[in-house]
């Protein structure tokens, strides 16, 4: 490790980061995180009628950071780091579940993940490097305390996935990592868990608190930086198991 990467080991300087789902709790916390430590360039990715990450690629461009919502390798240049992280989640148990929201749970977060990865591989490859950081969840291990089945399928799926890529894009120079966040503090939880659903799941996780989304982002930051270059493949659980 050079003396300079050992002096500050979790920075992204220059590097061209692509988020999914920018506009989002989790999404927007990686994003502020990335550009404000080491002025990585964000590149924020979301459904076009939400709104939110165009504000987002505002207030870091006030900031000074360069940010931009769309046209990113014409602009930024190549990305250097993917973050998949855009995601749905649904609170209908599975014996309710029609066909079609299955495919959408699977669509949102596994083609997702494939289509993006795939965009942006040949040019990590020609480069010789690359980070993909996907943001699967606890419940690919422990299934989905919401009863959404599709959710803990493809989260699941995006772990196998990651696997695959880190041990055949490795020789390439190319690192893939999942996330696994426990219960983070943001509306999408909030929208499939009431209070006293929540306080219940709280008994059962060992910090006894909700998580911030800044704490899954620093997370990704270590993952997408130099001081874990030889991290890959692997899924860090962030907030512990939710014990049974
Ligand atoms: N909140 C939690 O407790 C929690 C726990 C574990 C995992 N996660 C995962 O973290 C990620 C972010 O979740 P969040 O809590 O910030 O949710 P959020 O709803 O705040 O953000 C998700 C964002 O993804 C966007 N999105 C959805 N479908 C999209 C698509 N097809 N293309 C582009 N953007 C799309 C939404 O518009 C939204 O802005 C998700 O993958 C979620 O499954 C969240």
């Amino acid at each position: 490790m050079s003396p300079d990467t050992l002096a500050n080991p979790y920075t992204i300087v220059d590097q061209v980061a692509l988020i999914t789902g920018a506009g989002g709790a989790i999404g927007g916390a990686v994003a502020r995180v990335f550009a404000r430590s080491g002025g990585a360039k964000v590149a924020l990715a979301d459904l076009a009628g939400n709104p939110r990450h165009h504000e987002l690629a505002e207030q870091l461009r006030a900031e000074g950071f360069e940010a931009l919502v769309e046209r990113v390798v014409t602009e930024l240049g190549p990305v250097d780091v993917l973050v998949n992280n855009a995601g749905i989640a649904d609170n209908t148990p599975f014996w309710e579940t029609a066909f079609e929201d299955w495919r959408r749970g699977l669509t949102v977060h596994l083609d997702g993940t494939y289509l993006l990865t795939r965009h942006v591989i040949e040019s990590m490859r020609e480069r010789g490097s690359g980070n993909i950081v996907t943001m699967s969840s606890i419940a690919a291990q422990q299934g989905a305390l919401t009863g959404d089945a599709a959710y803990s399928a493809a989260k699941a799926g995006q772990q196998g996935f990651t696997k695959t890529l880190a041990q055949t894009l490795g020789p390439s120079g190319i690192r893939a990592n999942c996330i696994a966040p426990g219960v983070v503090d943001t509306p999408l939880l909030h929208s499939v868990h009431d209070e006293e659903s929540l306080g219940r799941i709280l008994q059962r996780v060992p910090m006894r608190s909700l998580i911030d989304p800044e704490n899954i982002a620093t997370t990704a930051l270590y993952l997408a930086s130099p001081g874990s270059a030889h991290v890959t493949g692997q899924t860090i659980d962030v907030g512990g198991m939710v014990m049974r």
